[in-house]
């Protein structure tokens, strides 16, 4: 059994890989399974948090218990399933694969081939992390960032600029990490820099890992 660090707190976690309709049947989408996001719920409802799971597309299996769930597939659904509830939140751990672009117009019909190429136009999807960074006020907020190279720089980029409190950075080009495994391997940043380095474990040991820094944080902060 795991001790209750977090008991009383609200943690909203975002999972899994978020979907963009080009039509009635055909979308685009990526390999996020949504296991690591759905070990943080379950270790986090395990830690004595209130748990509102947030998630898009997924193949993690059932849903963990005791945790509210909200269905949020596009990033568009997911910007508003998360801004709706920031305010009375008091940690968001972002561990879904957001799409960064979407169709620019979605077809009300299933669209018909032509002898044609097709060509397709996307545009930019809102910035969830981003906003919700802008917007925080005392809510923690947890980035992760799933990266190919350079994974230091474009981390401690990526907490700047969208203002997290700690981001969780996985090289996905690494066997064993990222998307659609059982395990991971992680660095986990702060402003001040590597905050802690996680080998590779299992994904239910690494949100339990993650959890505890955040709650050691939290209380290292006076917030208790
Ligand atoms: O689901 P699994 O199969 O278990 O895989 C886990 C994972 C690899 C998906 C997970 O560990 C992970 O790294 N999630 C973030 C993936 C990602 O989209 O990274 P990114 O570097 O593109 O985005 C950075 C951060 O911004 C993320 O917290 C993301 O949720 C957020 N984001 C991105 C785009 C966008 N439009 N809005 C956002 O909020």
């Amino acid at each position: 059994s795991e001790e209750p660090l977090l008991a009383g707190r609200r943690v909203l976690i975002t999972a899994g890989g978020t979907i963009e309709r080009l039509d009635p049947v055909r979308y685009i989408t990526n390999d996020s399974s949504g296991k690591m996001g759905f070990a943080i719920a379950a270790a986090a409802r395990r830690m004595g948090a209130e748990v509102v799971l947030v998630a898009g597309n997924t193949s993690a299996g059932s849903f963990p218990e005791g945790v509210q769930h909200v269905q949020a597939l596009s990033a568009q659904e997911m910007y508003d399933a998360v801004l709706r509830r920031l305010a009375d939140t008091d940690i968001v751990i972002m561990a879904a694969a957001v799409s960064d672009y979407r169709p620019k117009s979605v077809a009300p019909q299933k669209m018909k081939k032509t002898g044609e190429n097709l060509i397709l136009e996307l545009e930019r999807t809102p910035d969830i992390l981003q906003t919700v960074g802008q917007r925080k006020g005392k809510t923690f907020v947890v980035g992760f960032a799933a990266e190919t190279e350079h994974l230091e720089e474009y981390a401690m980029d990526k907490l700047q600029r969208k203002n997290c409190d700690l981001l969780v950075a996985n090289d996905v080009s690494q066997e064993g990490a990222g998307f659609g495994t059982d395990t991971n391997i992680a660095q986990i940043y702060n402003k001040d820099g590597l905050l802690e380095n996680l080998p590779m474990m299992t994904k239910p040991e690494m949100a339990c890992r993650l959890l505890r820094i955040i709650a050691s944080t939290l209380e290292a902060a006076g917030d208790r």
